[in-house]
């Protein structure tokens, strides 16, 4: 038996005789795709750790090409989980925040049953190219799916978070605000209509593991940065004036705000004690890169997260040559243009 019909995802070998829930929709399990997003406006830092609940609101673009497709099975012969990502079994840290997702479904299910988890990604794990938006929202619905709960997109996206607080954004295709909230039921994402046709163009400056995971950097961030309180002051206001720019259909007053945000956001890990400093020579080479470009006359903004990758907000009209014009500068880096992306989805 497998965990999944699906080719595409590790084959989790459970013999005959392994029994699975009755529950018809856990029998077979689940399997869900979700596609990380990038946000214009950041979420850095929490209010409450436990929950999940953000200092700010926040803004993000879910991403087509940037995926996750996770399967959960619960098995009745087992109340430990199992966790392979992209084939490699995983343990410690990674096993234990998927387990503490799993827990919050087993809670609201009423199972006891351990899952097994196979996870497969088409984006680098862990190296700033948020992946944990994509794996969490991807699990959120598979193991909700498996153990036969049926959630609406405003549950949903409050579980994903409680995984990754940017994986509550993940639910919604295309542009998302996550609302701070206060608690459990009033933090949670929505989508936001968007008149602009944007794309992301992603420029490839390290594929590897961070050494700081994103988690540790806000911490840090929020308890040792004198900019940090400046950084949450600006972010309503941030917030505001980008989705007037969604509205208005204005690139460029989205783009300044989009970058001034990111920056701000580094500005306060830079000045972290100890400092995270995610930037690598090729950051700053493909700012500079992006700012020529703008002088030239292109619309492109850059965004960086929890890792040394620049990220760059143009139109999909205007990607193509976008891309180009980047080659032309920073000809050892991959580049690749990423459209708007769906929603969280079973297959
Ligand atoms: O969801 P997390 O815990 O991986 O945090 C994501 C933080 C940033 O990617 C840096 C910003 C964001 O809003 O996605």
């Amino acid at each position: 038996m497998t965990s999944s019909g699906d080719t595409f995802l590790p084959r989790v070998e459970l013999t005959d005789d392994t029994p699975l829930l009755t529950n018809e929709a856990a029998a077979g399990g689940a399997t869900a795709t979700a596609n990380a997003n990038i946000a214009l406006v950041k979420y850095w830092g929490k209010a409450d750790e436990d929950l999940i609940i953000p200092r700010t609101s926040s803004l993000s673009l879910t991403l087509e090409g940037l995926e996750t497709t996770s399967s959960v099975c619960f098995r009745e012969d087992s109340t430990q989980d199992r966790l392979f990502i992209d084939d490699v079994e995983r343990h410690g840290k990674a096993l234990n925040r998927v387990s503490a997702l799993l827990d919050l479904v087993r809670e609201q299910a009423g199972v006891q049953a351990g899952a097994v988890v196979t996870s497969r990604n088409t984006v680098p794990y862990e190296a700033g190219l948020a992946s944990s938006s994509s794996a969490f929202a991807a699990l959120a619905l598979a193991a909700s799916h498996a153990a036969g709960l049926r959630l609406n997109d405003t549950e949903l996206s409050r579980l994903a978070r409680r995984g990754s607080g940017s994986a509550s954004r993940s639910v919604f295709g295309g542009l998302a605000v996550w609302h701070a909230g206060h608690d459990d039921a009033s933090s949670y994402a929505e989508a936001v209509d968007c008149p602009l046709d944007l794309a992301i163009v992603v420029v490839l400056i390290s594929g590897k593991p961070k050494k700081i995971s994103s988690r540790e950097a806000m911490r840090r961030s929020v308890e040792t940065s004198d900019l940090y309180d400046a950084w949450v002051r600006a972010n309503p206001r941030d917030l505001e004036r980008a989705l007037k720019a969604v509205k208005a259909g204005d690139i460029t007053a989205l783009g300044e705000v989009a970058q001034g945000n990111f920056l701000g956001m580094h500005a306060t890990m830079m000045t972290a004690k100890p400092p995270v400093m995610y930037w690598m020579p090729g950051s700053v080479e493909a700012l500079q890169a992006v700012d020529e470009l703008r002088q030239d006359g292109l619309p492109a903004w850059a965004t960086m997260d929890a890792g040394p990758n620049v990220k760059v907000l143009t139109t999909a009209s205007d990607a193509r040559r976008v891309e180009d014009e980047l080659r032309l500068r920073l000809p050892r880096c991959a580049i690749h243009t990423h459209l708007a992306g769906p929603g969280v989805r079973l297959l």
